[in-house]
């Protein structure tokens, strides 16, 4: 990306309006744990992932669509939905479960962010799983990006500031420029203080002791911790996220 262009970070779904995106490239950050699963059910061969904003626009596209080739996913607070083929542990979406498939996909933040940044002119889906190719990716744009962290119900997580840290850090080479938005800084320094120790910070921050509660392992925390396991590149178009394909840097 050129100097010119503007790098800039929002901490949750609630702390930005929808004009503050558009025309944007738009990155999403839900690292625990809705980004962190489409890229793995992207990585393991969904055909496609339609994300929702909540039940009654799921159940509108689960008429709609072949009813042999989707799966409703998602979650409510954390805890798979009643009726729902899958919740959104990413370690539920293996080859055998969903090669193939359509995923509609309801989560609580990450869907909601996708789909409040639904006028960006690109959108594409990060998780740690995915780093390099998003970076390499946001190296070539000549436009302004954003990098969406979902939060938690309009509160910043950890987590989602840490790989938005992580992605301005490679952006910026290590080197923060002065002019640079606030949010970018912001991200960009907590990166630096904790991107050595990610996976103990991760397991110590708010929505993790959350899901410890719910599922009583730590499991799908230590998994959305992996960095650079695939070089799928998850873009949604026309409401739809699919993979956009990528050949792999020397
Ligand atoms: C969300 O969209 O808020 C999350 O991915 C919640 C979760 O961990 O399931």
């Amino acid at each position: 990306m050129s100097d010119l262009n503007q790098l800039d970070v929002f901490f949750s779904v609630q702390t930005f309006h929808e004009d503050q995106v558009r025309d944007k490239t738009v990155v999403i950050s839900d690292v625990l744990r809705a980004t962190s699963t489409i890229v793995t059910a992207i990585a393991n061969g969904a055909e496609k992932v339609i994300p929702v904003g909540d039940m009654g626009e799921a159940s509108r596209i689960a008429q709609s669509v072949d009813s042999d080739n989707y799966l409703l996913c998602g979650e409510k607070d954390g805890i798979k939905i009643e009726g729902y083929n899958l919740g959104n542990s990413p370690l539920e979406y293996t080859s055998e479960a969903i090669k193939g498939k359509s995923l509609i996909f309801n989560t609580t933040n990450g869907t909601k962010a996708i789909k409040k940044s639904l006028g960006a002119d690109e959108l594409v889906i990060a998780s740690f799983h995915n780093l390099d190719v998003v970076v390499d990716f946001l190296r070539e744009k000549e436009r302004d990006i954003v990098i969406v962290c979902s939060g938690w119900k309009g509160r910043l997580s950890l987590e989602d500031l840490l790989l938005a840290g992580n992605i301005v850090y490679n952006l910026k080479g290590g080197v923060m420029n002065p002019e640079a938005r606030d949010g970018a800084k912001v991200a960009f320094t907590i990166y630096e203080k904790f991107g050595n120790d990610l996976e103990s910070v991760i397991l110590n921050s708010n929505h993790a002791s959350r899901l410890k509660e719910l599922v009583m392992d730590t499991q799908d925390i230590s998994y959305c911790c992996q960095i650079n396991t695939t070089r799928v590149l998850p873009i949604l178009k026309e409401g739809i996220i699919t993979n956009r394909h990528v050949e792999k840097t020397q």
